[in-house]
């Protein structure tokens, strides 16, 4: 399907004045600055933004607010477990948040996957890895968890010392099963 189908397909204006559409190649240096200025997010490079508005686009979203980007999901599905969502980072400009802009990229992206279309299976699964200094972002999956009706585990996924360079750890939330469902 064209880019440009799929982004009509996806909008959604929502009831915030935030429309949610798939990413195209345009949108990829906005959510490179809205990560770099998230004051949270790791920032990788301008060219890994690109990538997933280029490979990712299906499993990622953007939203804008007057035609002004205001966050952004970017999420893959795992190549050895197509029907778990694996969200690599989520984030909503600081002017924005606060009005589930970030709830509504999730429904968003999880209402259209949670759905079998074509040769992937339906998603049943959600992963993420959130650091246990990250409130806000705990608080937003597990929000999410609750309104689908899933459960949230955790465990020990990436531990600090898998990191060279003193990141945190980073445990796994797992949310799931994942069902269609009329309320989302
Ligand atoms: C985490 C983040 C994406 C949340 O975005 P948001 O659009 O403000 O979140 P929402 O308005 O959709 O809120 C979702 C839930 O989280 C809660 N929440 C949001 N920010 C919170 C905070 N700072 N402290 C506590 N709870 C918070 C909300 O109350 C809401 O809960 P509810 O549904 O039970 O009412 C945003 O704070 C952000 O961009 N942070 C920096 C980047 C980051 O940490 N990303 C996640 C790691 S990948």
């Amino acid at each position: 399907m064209a880019t440009q189908e799929k982004n009509a397909q996806d909008r959604d204006p929502g009831t915030d004045g935030a429309a949610i559409t798939s990413p195209s190649l345009a949108d990829g240096a906005e959510m490179w600055r809205i990560a770099r200025d998230s004051g949270a997010l790791d920032l990788n490079s301008s060219y890994a933004y690109l990538m997933f508005c280029r490979d990712f686009a299906r499993t990622s979203r953007i939203a804008t607010v007057d035609g002004e980007a205001a966050g952004f999901v970017l999420g893959y599905r795992r190549p050895e477990r197509p029907d778990c969502l694996f969200v690599w980072q989520i984030a909503v400009d600081e002017r924005f948040r606060g009005r589930q802009v970030s709830s509504r990229l999730l429904d968003h992206l999880v209402r259209t996957e949670v759905r079998a279309d074509g040769p992937l299976p339906a998603v049943r699964t959600l992963e993420t890895t959130i650091t246990d200094d990250n409130t806000a972002s705990q608080a937003l999956f597990t929000s999410f968890a609750r309104r689908w009706g899933a459960e949230l585990t955790t465990v020990p996924l990436f531990a600090a010392t898998h990191f060279p360079d003193g990141h945190d750890a980073e445990p796994l939330y797992e949310i799931g099963p994942l069902v269609p469902s009329d309320d989302h």
